[in-house]
């Protein structure tokens, strides 16, 4: 599989470190700002900045190359239009395994939420001082995944919350890679669902998953969807495969 990386920082490098250990997988060009792709490549990797993204999705169509886009913060309303079937694009604001189990999970903390009004589901993530967008991509994730299984929490915000708002809380301090946190705060308990990154490498491994798991798939995708396949059987029969308890 040939490949293309845009973007020569944290994530972009570390994913190209990956390329070592894939036998089957060839880097042919990495390109930071104001530099031109190379060679053909079956997928690009885009882990550059947001503003940088249109184009690369431009460059994608006009030259018939699938992308996979790990860059957070920007938003295409258009995007399915724009890629109109021609290339195969996933979308992952979070390239972890983990943290596709945790979206679902929110759901079904939402859901839970949803049954009693005194329980507040939140979200709190915490970035190294670099990152430059807030609320994280992940948090938005996991806050659409809250809010769908909760409906009476209609939107998220950064700032104190109305009744019908999910409060996100952002801190970008020292040298943190991301840590997410979903709970639910009631007057008798807590629940709360914590996911920390201890290598960037978790994120590399995930980008390359999902370049493989795009070939020769078109429109757009997420990276949810790679996920649920590893995912879905672990739902399986939860509730009605019979358990002994323990007293
Ligand atoms: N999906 C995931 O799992 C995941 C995980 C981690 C991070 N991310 C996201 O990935 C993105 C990159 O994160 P990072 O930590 O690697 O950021 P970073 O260290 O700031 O790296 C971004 C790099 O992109 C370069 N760049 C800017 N414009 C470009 C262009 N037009 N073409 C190619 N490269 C360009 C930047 O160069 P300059 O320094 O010259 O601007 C910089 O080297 C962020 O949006 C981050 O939120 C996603």
């Amino acid at each position: 599989m040939k490949v293309g990386i845009f973007g020569r920082g944290r994530l972009g490098t570390t994913i190209a470190h990956e390329f070592g250990q894939a036998p089957n997988w060839e880097l042919l060009w990495h390109v930071d700002r104001g530099e031109d792709p190379g060679a053909k490549v079956d997928v690009a990797i885009d882990a550059s900045v947001s503003n940088a993204v249109p184009s690369h999705l431009d460059w994608a169509v006009a030259t018939s190359t699938d992308l996979v886009i790990g860059t957070t913060g920007w938003t295409l309303p258009n995007l399915a239009a724009q890629i109109n079937g021609h290339i195969g694009v996933l979308v992952a604001p979070n390239f972890s395994l983990s943290v596709a189990l945790m979206a679902r999970l929110s759901t079904v903390l939402g859901r839970f939420a949803a049954l009693d009004e005194t329980l507040d589901p939140y979200l709190l993530e915490h970035h190294h001082r670099a990152k430059m967008d807030a609320p994280s991509g992940t948090a938005k994730r996991l806050a659409a995944a809250v809010i769908e299984g909760c409906p009476r929490k209609t939107k998220w915000t950064l700032g104190s919350p109305g009744a019908n708002e999910l409060n996100i809380a952002v801190l970008r301090a020292g040298s943190e890679f991301g840590m997410h946190t979903v709970g639910l705060d009631g007057p008798a308990e807590t629940l709360s669902v914590v996911h920390q990154a201890r290598s960037r490498a978790l994120f590399a491994q995930g980008a390359l998953r999902a370049a493989a798991w795009l070939r020769g798939r078109k429109g757009l995708h997420t990276f949810d969807e790679v996920a649920a396949e590893v995912l879905a059987p672990l739902f399986d029969s939860l509730f009605s495969t019979p358990s002994t308890p323990e007293l």
